[in-house]
């Protein structure tokens, strides 16, 4: 009877695995590769199926799929869905937490300072701090290993000079170390219970102390900044101190704190991820690399600042970028919980079911995707009338907006879409294409047995030298 009654709530719903994991699949999905784990599972089940690894979910995979989770996203009727640990440790204000009109506002007070025509006022920050940093992993590499661990204070280091106007190197390396210690407890087998010395429980005293410094530069900041002067209209920290929201109001110090630390949070691992693979996939595809330095070096000038609108449209540049992230998205899939029950292409969606819309088998769906969707070709990415543009191969399909295959295109959703679409995306480019171009102006990259990026949470090296060229 207990199969029956089983059998009788499972109809309609998506294919796939209910219940108790399988041991097999238990430890591919947590040793493997996670990326072919769900690419085999849609091959069996189809584009919508489910899995339990062991908690039960149900991968949502093409893109006509994913615009409908974000549409009922807006309608209210599917919510984020972090687990506890991960809505302790950002904290009840984070942008990631909260719904509805609060979300809505929290994003419209951030939003502004991450616009595409604010983002450019970073410009001339960023290049400073890419070129110094390059010239300091030049000095450092000479033993030949740069952990993702560089890459992420670097990451930190960005956003800190162009969000905060400036970087006291003894905090950042503090902060950079409480930051890792609360991103081990977003998963913990105590949850969220403060036993002492466990994960969670670092994570949460980690918090407390980067909480305190954000207060202390937010003080520091609005005395050595006063309202008008440069750094107060155009930095982050200044529109946190001075601007209001949408009638007037200011989020309050305890909502700015928690937003600032999701932004800080959501900028860091990703540009990390991606700066990482951008930097495997050019080592080691040669007609990428050509064609980059090839466009570099018509384009820009090492001893001039950088242009905004030859950065934004350096065909090959962008091509390299929307590519390196199509194939290793920095961030693999998106949770979400239904808040009610939901039918949909005949599929039941009971009330509470948990569903990721899974970003690596949107953007390498062999139907968005019809030229060796897996495998990493820039070319795909290139304007029409480019002189490595292939029409007998490409067909165009996947760059019918060249100049941001990420807006609005669900098959293309490497910054997620609908509501909770990312904040920081422009912000994120800009540092991705400063640093690429810097990189490969004025070094040359050799890489050992680099490990690749494709997983931004976990550790890896990429084994590579810079040398600085001499001419
Ligand atoms: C949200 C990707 C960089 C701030 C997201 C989401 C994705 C994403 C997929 C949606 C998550 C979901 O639907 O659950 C990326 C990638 C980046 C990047 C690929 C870099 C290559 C950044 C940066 C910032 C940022 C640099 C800030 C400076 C945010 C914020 C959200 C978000 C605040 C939450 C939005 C909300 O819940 O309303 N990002 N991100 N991201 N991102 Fe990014």
């Amino acid at each position: 009877f207990q199969e029956l009654a089983l059998l009788f709530q499972r109809r309609h719903l998506p294919p796939g695995r209910y219940g108790l994991p399988l041991i097999r699949e238990l430890l591919w999905f947590v040793i493997g590769n996670k990326m072919d784990f769900f690419a085999e599972r849609k091959k069996k089940w189809g584009a919508i199926f489910n899995v339990s690894i062991p908690f039960t979910a149900t991968i949502l995979s093409e893109q006509e799929d994913l615009q409908w989770l974000f549409q009922m996203e807006r309608k209210g009727f599917i919510k984020i869905s972090w687990p506890a640990t991960v809505v302790a440790t950002l904290g009840p204000n984070a942008i990631a937490n909260v719904f509805g009109e609060q979300h809505r506002r929290l994003r419209a007070f951030f939003q502004p300072w991450f616009s595409p025509a604010f983002v450019e006022n970073y410009l001339g920050v960023i290049d400073v701090t890419v070129q110094e940093e390059l010239k300091e992993w030049a000095t450092l590499s000479s033993s030949s290993t740069l952990s993702s661990d560089v890459f992420k204070l670097f990451a930190l280091r960005l956003f800190f000079a162009a969000s905060f106007g400036k970087v006291d190197e003894q905090m950042l390396i503090t902060f950079h170390d409480d930051f890792k210690t609360w991103l081990d407890g977003f998963i913990s087998i105590t949850g969220t219970v403060r036993v002492p010395g466990t994960r969670f429980d670092q994570a949460m005293a980690a918090r407390e102390r980067i909480l305190t410094t954000i207060d202390h530069l937010i003080d520091q900041f609005e005395k050595e900044n006063p309202e008008g002067s440069d750094l107060a209209e155009n930095t982050v920290l200044g529109r946190c101190v001075y601007a209001s929201g949408e009638d007037g109001l200011c989020p309050d110090r305890s909502q700015l704190k928690d937003g600032l630390l999701n932004i800080i949070f959501a900028g860091h691992d990703t540009t990390t991820g991606a700066m990482g693979s951008a930097i495997y996939h050019l080592a080691h595809q040669s007609v990428a690399r050509d064609a980059l330095l090839e466009e570099i070096n018509n384009l820009f000038s090492k001893s001039t600042g950088l242009d905004m609108e030859k950065l934004k449209s350096a065909p090959v540049l962008n091509a390299i970028i929307w590519e390196t992230m199509r194939v290793d998205p920095p961030v693999l899939a998106g949770p979400r919980r239904t808040e009610q029950e939901l039918v949909y292409k005949n599929f039941r969606f009971p009330m509470n079911s948990l569903i990721f819309y899974s970003i690596s088998l949107a953007a390498t769906d062999p139907n968005a995707y019809e030229h060796r969707p897996l495998e990493f070709d820039f070319r795909r990415f290139l304007p029409k009338d480019h002189k490595l543009y292939d029409p007998t191969i490409w067909n165009h399909k996947e760059s019918r907006d060249i100049v941001d295959p990420a807006q609005g295109r669900a098959n293309y959703p490497i910054f997620g879409g609908g509501s909770r679409i990312c904040l920081g995306k422009h912000f994120a480019l800009l540092e991705l294409r400063v640093f690429l171009v810097r990189l490969f102006q004025n070094y040359e990259l050799s890489v050992e047995n680099g490990t690749k990026a494709w997983l931004p949470i976990n550790t890896w090296n990429v084994n590579f030298q810079l040398l600085k060229k001499t001419t």
